[in-house]
This record gives structure tokens, C-alpha cells and sequence, in this order.
């Protein structure tokens, strides 16, 4: 019996209410279904393309080898654009070209599931014959004749795909599932290269050395997003906080490299009532008159830290709320964080805020390697 048939004899018919039944798209047609729930051996094997005549079975066929192809091309895509092009204009692993390797990593990856999942679905639909299986609740422990009958589905089920007669489709499916197998391994090289000793230094420290060569007490702390060099004058409120970098980051770094070391050396300028104040031992004079600085990269999994509670004087970190007490050398107070914010040296020239040093220790998330 074909399918056209059934659908011609399943047209919707009364409910038990008298009102006409609407059929949802998909669904076996009525008489479809009383036949399926007649069938008394339901465990009979059913015949290997019963539904379908030589020819249909051929045409879906070819469709479902077509979408097993589309899949595979588009993981090999997947591959060659993650290894290929990953070199180009500084690299696909750049913050720059995050968008554009999001999208074509997401969407080749996207279409070789896409096209697998059509692929098997019209495989399933269109060449196995369709029956109902019901599957009784059974203890977790199947028996030994439990287990037989399972063993005897699976093998009708394998007889009935035809998986062993249709070397195309085999074949194209392997095909397919191969590069999808070798996508995850691919992927470990994202782990990769460990930051090794790139995270010890900031640009503070490069701007400092250049400052003093020219015989400066240090490099001019500059406002973040206007680039206005800070004097002691402008930042003299407490309970303020501001983002600042050093001076000439922008003009003197390479332009492929100004995101990477504005979120390495981006640090955070906070006033400290001097009532408050705790400068730390062998840190007494990193601060003016309490005004101190600190890393605004969060020493859990990097964040910005950038919520400061003038109340208590903590600085907050929305990610996982890690909280640093700035008082005290913006030691952890609460949440994950496993060490206090690195501090900056601070002092005066010419009325200006200067940092008079690099970090003393890596910036950023402690599990990385500092070594
Ligand atoms: S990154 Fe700051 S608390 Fe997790």
C-alpha cells in the first residue's frame, strides 16, 4: 500500500463529538493508523522497502546521499577555514576577527549537522517501512530474553536500513562523519600557545623605562576613552574611581597591537578616604595621598573589575562577584578570586599622576602561567 494511497484514504473523518477532525501535518492518516494498530505481530519483521517502489526508493536515495555530501563538504570547510585562513590579516584567534570566525566556524558547522540530520531523517522516513514499536518498562537489568529480542531488533533494524546493501549510502555517511569525528581534535589548538611570560610585563613597564630615559620620574597616567593626562587636582574627591592607561599607548603601539595591551595594562585609579587608608607593608609610597591604583583585570578568569562601592570602598568584579577591599591593598574579601588585584606605584610630577614602575606581578587570572 503507498503512501498516497493512505493519505487519499485518510482524509479527516467525524470525531466521536461530530465535529470534523483537523489531521496535523506528519501524523499517520486515520486509516493508516487503525491499520498499524490492527497489525497483531508487530515484532514481524516488516519487508526491507515495502512502502516504496524501486524507483521512488532509488530517487530518495541519491536525496539523502546528496544532503551526506553536503555535510561532509561543509565540515572539510569547517577544517580548511580553521587551519587555511586562520593565518591571515593577524589571524582568526584575534579579538578583531572573533565576528568572522564565529560566523563561519558556527555556520559550516551548523549546515554539516543540519544537512546529517536531514540526511538520516529522510533515510529513516523514506526507505525503512514504518511500524509501531512500543517498548514496555522493564527493570534496569535487562533479562537474557530481553536482551535477545533487542539483539534480534537491532539486526532488523540494520537489515531493514540496508545499510549492508547500499554501499552509496554507507559509504557517504562514513564520508560525512568522518571530518565531523576530527572536529573536536582540531578544536584542542585553541588551548594553545601558553602565554608564558607575556602576561609578566604590561606596557606601563615599556612606557616607564622610555619616560625615565628622558629623564621623567615616570609615565603620565591618561584617562580612558579621552586620552587627557590626570592631575592630582582633577581626581582630589574621594570615593571617586576612574579607568586609566599610560600615555601613548595608542600612538606607539603597533595598531594590531593596541587591544591587546590596552586589556593588559587597563587599570583602575581610586581616591581612598586617607582616614581609611592601609597602605600595605614595603608599599607606602605607591599611593597619593590616597589615591591608588590597581589592575582592573580580575584575578579569577580576567573580567573587568569595575564596580566600585564608594560605601565600603570594595571593588567588585559582576562576573562571579569577586570583591577587593581597595583600603588594603585590594586584598579578596569574598568570592573566587585566589589573590588581591596587582597595585601600580604612584607618585607626582609637575602637578600630574605618574606610575613609576610596571606591575610587580602578572596581571590577570591566577591559573595562568606566570612563570
Ligand atoms: S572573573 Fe571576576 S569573579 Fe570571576
Amino acid at each position: 500500500m503507498s503512501d498516497d494511497k493512505n493519505e487519499t484514504e485518510g482524509a479527516p473523518g467525524p470525531g466521536e463529538d461530530g465535529r470534523r477532525r483537523e489531521r496535523v501535518i506528519g501524523t499517520p492518516s486515520p486509516a493508516r493508523e487503525k491499520a498499524l494498530l490492527a497489525e497483531d505481530d508487530i515484532s514481524a519483521p516488516a519487508g526491507v522497502g515495502e512502502q516504496l517502489d524501486e524507483a521512488s526508493m532509488k530517487r530518495a536515495e541519491r536525496i539523502v546521499a546528496t544532503f551526506f555530501l553536503v555535510a561532509f563538504a561543509a565540515s572539510v570547510t569547517f577544517i580548511a577555514y580553521f587551519i587555511g585562513w586562520s593565518g591571515r590579516d593577524g589571524g582568526m584567534h584575534g579579538v578583531l576577527r572573533a565576528r568572522e570566525s564565529n560566523f563561519w566556524l558556527g555556520g559550516t558547522m551548523a549546515l554539516s549537522f543540519l544537512a546529517m540530520a536531514v540526511g538520516v531523517t529522510i533515510w529513516v522516513r523514506r526507505l525503512m517501512t514504518s511500524k509501531p514499536i512500543v517498548q514496555e518498562r522493564h527493570e534496569l537489568a535487562a533479562d537474557e530474553e530481553s536482551r535477545a529480542a533487542f539483539a534480534q531488533d537491532f539486526m532488523e533494524g540494520a537489515e531493514d536500513s540496508g545499510i549492508t546493501k547500499r554501499p552509496l549510502l554507507r559509504r557517504t555517511l562514513l564520508l560525512a562523519a568522518a571530518p565531523l569525528g576530527l572536529a573536536p581534535l582540531v578544536l584542542l589548538r585553541d588551548l594553545g600557545p601558553l602565554p608564558e611570560k607575556r602576561l609578566r610585563h604590561t606596557y606601563w613597564g615599556e612606557a616607564v623605562k622610555k619616560a625615565q630615559a628622558e629623564g621623567k620620574k615616570g609615565v603620565r597616567l591618561v584617562v580612558d576613552g579621552t586620552n587627557k593626562p590626570l592631575r592630582v587636582s582633577d581626581f582630589s574627591s574621594p570615593g571617586g574611581m576612574i579607568t586609566v592607561l599610560p600615555e601613548g599607548i595608542e600612538e606607539e603601539v603597533p595598531e594590531e597591537q593596541v587591544l591587546t595591551q590596552n586589556a593588559k595594562a587597563v587599570t583602575i585609579l581610586i581616591n581612598v578616604p586617607p582616614d581609611k587608608f592601609k597602605p600595605a607593608k614595603g608599599r607606602e609610597n605607591w599611593h597619593v595621598n590616597g589615591i591608588v591604583a590597581y589592575s582592573k583585570v580580575c584575578t579569577h578568569v580576567g573580567c573587568p573589575a569595575a564596580l566600585y562601592e564608594q560605601t565600603t570602598h570594595h571593588i567588585l568584579c559582576p562576573c562571579h562577584q569577586s570583591t577587593f577591599d581597595a583600603t588594603d591593598a585590594a586584598k579578596v574579601i569574598f568570592g573566587p578570586a585566589a589573590r588581591p588585584l596587582p597595585q601600580l606605584p604612584l607618585a607626582v610630577e609637575d602637578g600630574y599622576l605618574v606610575a613609576t614602575s610596571d606591575y610587580h606581578e602578572p596581571v590577570g587570572p591566577s591559573f595562568w602561567e606566570r612563570g
